[in-house]
């Protein structure tokens, strides 16, 4: 029997029974609609809406379907509509006329509107927890190669001296921001729309407040046609996804490379890799491709629920049951990536002489020689054209900075001497780089320690 029985004269044709049906994928927030419906008939019996006899015995039947749910005695169906439906439903079964009481002042619009709320809060904290442990991780690693000097990047050409830990904590900051998104995502979610009701609030004295305190919320929403219409909390959440999958996409897509014959920079465990079934000597990685790949499947997410939600009237439609499936895909592969990524990156060996060898080419001590030249008096431009002719020099004699005869830099300009080789050793040039933030050994192990603070703050 569906829940609008009374103006109907006929059951939804069966063709349409599944199309309509949201329990096989909402029945996932079982635990938040029972929290919702406690708090709400809680606040009923304490405004005297409901009795308190009554009050108590929808607690207890409640506490009763959550349990049974919780064990595996009581399963879902495959005809209730919804979760809603379906938990009012069994009340009703288990305790009889007290369990159609709970439904007064109520309807699934606010009600839907607050499961979701309260689910993706759970899931938000979630995510807050598995980024932690992934910036832990990258912490503890950028410490350990804070003196592994490798080449650093523009163009994927070779540039300037840095240490593989400077280029880990790059990443450990993506994901301080991620986190503080999901944060104040969590923040703005974290409101009951309860009240709200169809659309337009209700006629009976409610304490919102009450609920709201109930559940651990900030607050109620102000508006009850925005109340149960709003979902920016869902797309919030859907972008903070996707700004996370770049994230770990471009991360991916650098250990792929990494792992590649032409870098050889690290090696992946054998466990986060795989084999060809037909080249006897491959070793692929395969999670870091799949982490790149399913990138596109959360932008899709994220972009199926802007659109769902652009041309919708106020105040709730039927489409608003879409933003389900979106946000739990997109929450489940965050999660799914973030799963597989950490331990793969904790388990990663690192090569750090193909690394130090990488770095030795290419002449990324260029600009280490232009600004030697500059502390000799010369203005930087001009050193900069000298130091280019200097790199022109070398590879010609197929050699490098570090071996370029004096005379062949006295050639080009009259201030050089023996100091120069000093000041363009790898080491020296990665060492010196202490500004905040820089590359430097020291501040690498700075900002390693740092990330633990600033992680505990959270
Ligand atoms: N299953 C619905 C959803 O997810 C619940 C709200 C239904 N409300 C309604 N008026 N049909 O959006």
């Amino acid at each position: 029997m569906k829940l609008w029985a009374g103006r109907f004269k006929k059951e939804l044709d069966p063709r349409t029974n599944d199309f309509n049906r949201s329990l096989p994928f909402d029945s996932r927030m079982y635990r938040q609609d029972i929290m919702g419906s406690m708090a709400h008939a809680k606040m009923l019996g304490k405004c005297g809406i409901i009795s308190k006899e009554d009050c108590n015995k929808i607690i207890d039947g409640l506490k009763g379907i959550l349990a049974d749910i919780d064990n595996g005695v009581l399963q879902f169906d495959d005809v209730s509509e919804d979760i809603h439906t379906f938990t009012e439903g069994e009340l009703t079964k288990r305790i009889g006329e007290a369990g159609k009481r709970l439904h007064t002042a109520r309807s699934r619009n606010d009600q839907v509107a607050l499961d979701i709320r309260l689910y993706l809060r759970d899931e938000c904290d979630t995510l807050i927890e598995m980024l932690k442990e992934y910036v832990g991780v990258i912490a503890e690693k950028a410490a350990e190669y804070s003196e592994t000097v490798m080449p650093g990047y523009t163009h994927l050409q070779r540039a300037q001296p840095i240490v593989f830990g400077h280029q880990l904590l790059a990443y450990a900051e993506m994901a301080m921001r991620d986190i503080g998104r999901i944060k104040d995502c969590r923040e703005r979610m974290n409101v009951s729309p309860l009240g709200s009701c169809a659309l337009a609030g209700t006629t009976y004295t409610l304490d919102r407040e009450y609920v709201a305190e109930q559940l651990g919320m900030n607050g109620v929403t102000q508006n009850s046609l925005d109340g149960v219409s709003d979902r920016d909390f869902v797309l919030e959440l859907a972008s903070a996804l996707s700004i996370i999958m770049v994230h770990l996409s471009r991360f991916a897509e650098e250990i792929i490379l990494w792992c590649s014959g032409e870098f050889r920079f690290i090696e992946l465990d054998d466990a986060f890799s795989t084999g060809s079934s037909i080249m006897p000597q491959k070793k692929n990685p395969d999670i870091a491709e799949l982490v790149r790949g399913k990138s596109g499947r959360v932008f899709g997410d994220n972009m199926a629920l802007l659109t769902a939600m652009k041309g919708i009237p106020l105040a709730y439609n039927k489409d608003m049951q879409e933003d389900k499936e979106a946000v739990f895909d997109a929450v489940d592969t965050v999660e799914k990536c973030l799963t597989a990524f950490i331990p793969m990156l904790d388990t990663m060996r690192v090569n750090a002489t193909n690394m130090r060898k990488a770095a030795s080419f290419g002449f990324i001590n260029a600009t280490d020689c232009a600004d030697w030249l500059v502390g000799q008096g010369l203005p930087f431009r001009d050193a900069y054209k000298a130091t280019g002719e200097l790199v022109a020099r070398c590879i010609e004699l197929n050699t490098s900075l570090e071996e370029l005869p004096m005379e062949e830099y006295k050639k080009v300009c009259e201030l050089f001497n023996d100091d120069l080789y000093n000041a363009i050793d790898l080491d020296k040039c990665v060492r010196d780089r202490t500004v905040l933030g820089g590359p430097a050994p020291s501040q690498v192990k700075f900002q390693a320690e740092n990330l633990k603070k600033r992680l505990e703050k959270i």
